[in-house]
């Protein structure tokens, strides 16, 4: 990405990953104040760093004087850039330039009131307001040159700076949301220290992009594997445009996990873009062969993975892609190709098709073309938009590569229940107005960095939710065995529940897709499709009551996926989408899912 046209065309703010959860955060943040921003490392050489206007050092978990201290390029307080280190970035900032970092007295989590000068990063604010705290180590001494610019209640050096050195440093977090004015303090870094101009909009992106991609391919022609996702669909029509729809080829695998009426979908829309040769080749037959009695969630994503990049392949070489004349075209976006602190170990839980190793080898060797690899995803959907795709197409919610086969749970029918725990739930939230049943099926969740495989709890009363809510992480907080929560939406009492051995079928994955498409229906009707911002649905090997078996309704708002709430549904429209669902034959009860994400994950497996 080094020395690509973008770059030399716009402002850029570097931001330097010290192993943050909020790295992404934060560079979206500075993309939305119309500058370009990329995440680096904080070993980045300084010719890497030279093409910053401004340089921005993440927060991290760890402390500037432990031995787990990251490493970093020392040069980068000495390049003369303007500089902006946070929470963990102000800390290394203080040591490095002279000060003292110590443990504070008191750990500071959580919202706190702060008092500030008003000058620079301050400059049209208020003199005091609310800011998110997040630290054990805190700046003791200032190093010499620096003065204290803001202060709260525990922390005496909550914000400082050095404005001959154009260093400036907050110890709180001013990406979060919770943070206020957290977008007009960095404005303040990126405009008014920095210096930057408003360069980065979708418009400019296409403009230079086309120009790249007519280099990178000339002469060539593109194969790509068109998922049926936004973000291969964008990358298909920016394709077509700059090389002209003939030298554009499509392959569409369809893996039989598709929700209804997508393949279908997918490839009208290309075609009204002028793209007609896109190739659809059915392959449920051999990915449900290759699942028959697979239970176990991991492997079946690496078969699916597997199978499906072999089967991909094959197809393209038979269709005669190959050769110097041929690139592989993929619609990999930002967020899949840099390895921030908060994903390096979530990489390894969801493998990615587009970084399988042939892939890889293909990269190496130049013959990927990734054209909206710099951008996230809110911007894939504006470019979408630019290129004329429809609104439809371009607001539909993320969908995984293995799609709805990681949505049909499945169980070689042992249960896995821990004694005396259902005793120990039940009795932790008596009187709450709710009964609990312990399900016996385990879902993945994710504690700090660690992912997690745990029960799931079923809850029956009334759909209120702040109460729900509060029950829910009581719950997950208090019993380890358990990192899922989910309420009783149909309204028949759950009756005798059973776990039962099921699989990967034909007959199972019809019923998901029906009950999906419902729920979809659903919430497109009550005006919810935009405000919702991912909605698994998700089928549970669980017989209710001998009338079918458990879907449970996954209905999440998020930015980036690496966090997320549960959406509470209005109960008209949740008890619209059940009393709907549950005519679906073979359904027996339905239920939404209750829990964050962290301790649950936003796909059950
Ligand atoms: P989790 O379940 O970890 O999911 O909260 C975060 C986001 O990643 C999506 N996801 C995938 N996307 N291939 C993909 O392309 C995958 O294998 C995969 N697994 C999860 C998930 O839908 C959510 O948006």
């Amino acid at each position: 990405m080094q020395g690509s046209s973008i770059e030399k065309a716009v402002d850029k703010v570097i931001v330097l990953d010290f192993g943050s959860q909020y790295t992404h955060l934060l560079a979206r943040r500075i993309r939305e104040l119309g500058v370009f921003s990329e995440i680096m490392l904080p070993t980045a050489s300084s010719s890497e760093l030279r093409g910053a206007k401004g340089i921005i050092l993440s927060g991290g978990p760890a402390s500037v004087y432990g031995r787990d201290a990251p490493e970093f390029n020392p040069e980068v307080f000495r390049l003369g850039i303007p500089l902006l280190g946070l929470c963990y970035g102000q800390q290394l900032m203080g040591q490095e330039m002279g000060g003292r970092v110590e443990p504070g007295k008191v750990k500071e989590y959580g919202v706190a009131r702060l008092e500030n000068s008003g000058r620079k990063l301050f400059e049209g604010l208020p003199k005091n307001f609310l800011v998110w705290m997040s630290h054990g180590d805190r700046v003791s001494v200032l190093p010499k040159g620096f003065s204290g610019e803001a202060s709260t209640q525990d922390c005496e050096f909550a914000a400082i700076s050095d404005d001959k050195g154009k260093m400036y440093g907050l110890q709180f977090h001013p990406e979060v949301t919770h943070t206020e004015h957290g977008l007009e303090m960095l404005s303040n870094f990126v405009f008014g220290v920095c210096g930057c101009s408003k360069g980065w909009t979708m418009r400019n992106y296409l403009g230079i992009k086309i120009g790249e991609i007519k280099k990178q391919a000339d002469g060539k022609k593109v194969f790509l594997l068109l998922s049926g996702g936004v973000d291969s669909t964008v990358c298909l029509a920016l394709l077509g445009k700059a090389l002209g729809p003939e030298r554009v080829f499509a392959l569409h695998v369809d893996t039989g996990f598709m929700r209804k009426g997508e393949s279908a979908l997918v490839k009208k829309e290309i075609e009204k873009l002028g793209i007609k040769k896109v190739h659809l080749l059915n392959a449920e037959k051999e990915f449900l062969e290759a699942l028959d009695c697979i239970s176990e969630p991991e492997e079946k994503r690496n078969i699916i993975g597997k199978l499906f990049i072999d089967l991909a392949m094959a197809e393209m070489e038979k269709l005669g892609f190959g050769g110097d004349g041929w690139l592989l075209g993929q619609g990999t976006i930002y967020p899949d190709t840099i390895e921030t602190g908060a994903t390096r170990n979530s990489n390894r839980i969801k493998t990615h098709h587009n970084r399988a190793p042939i892939v890889q080898k293909m990269i190496e060797e130049g013959k990927v073309i990734e054209p909206l690899n710099q951008l996230y995803k809110d911007e894939v959907r504006e470019l979408g938009r630019l290129l004329a795709l429809p609104e439809k197409l371009v607001n539909r919610h993320p969908f995984p590569g293995p799609g709805l086969a990681i949505r049909v749970l499945c169980s070689n029918g042992r249960e896995t229940t821990v004694p005396g725990l259902q005793e120990a739930i039940s009795k932790k939230i008596i009187g709450s107005g709710y009964s609990a049943i312990l399900l016996p099926v385990k879902a993945v969740g994710v504690q700090g960095d660690n992912r997690t495989y745990r029960n799931a709890v079923l809850l029956q009363g009334p759909v209120d939710y702040a109460k729900i809510e509060e029950i829910s992480t009581l719950i997950t907080n208090s019993f380890n065995a358990v990192n899922r929560v989910v309420l009783l939406v149909s309204k028949e009492k759950a009756g005798q529940i059973k776990l039962e051995e099921a699989y990967l079928d034909k007959g199972r994955i019809g019923k998901l897709r029906e009950a999906d498409a419902i729920a979809m229906d659903e919430t497109e009707k009550a005006g919810l499709m935009e405000e919702i911002w991912q909605f698994p649905v998700v089928l549970l090997p669980i017989d209710f009551g001998g009338k079918g078996e458990g879907i449970v309704l996954r209905p999440v708002s998020s930015r980036e996926a690496m966090t997320a709430k549960f959406y509470p549904v209005p109960e008209n429209a949740l008890r619209g989408m059940a009393e709907k669902i549950m005519k679906v034959k073979g359904a027996g009860a339905v239920m939404l899912d209750v829990t964050h994400k962290p301790p649950a994950t936003i796909e059950w497996e």
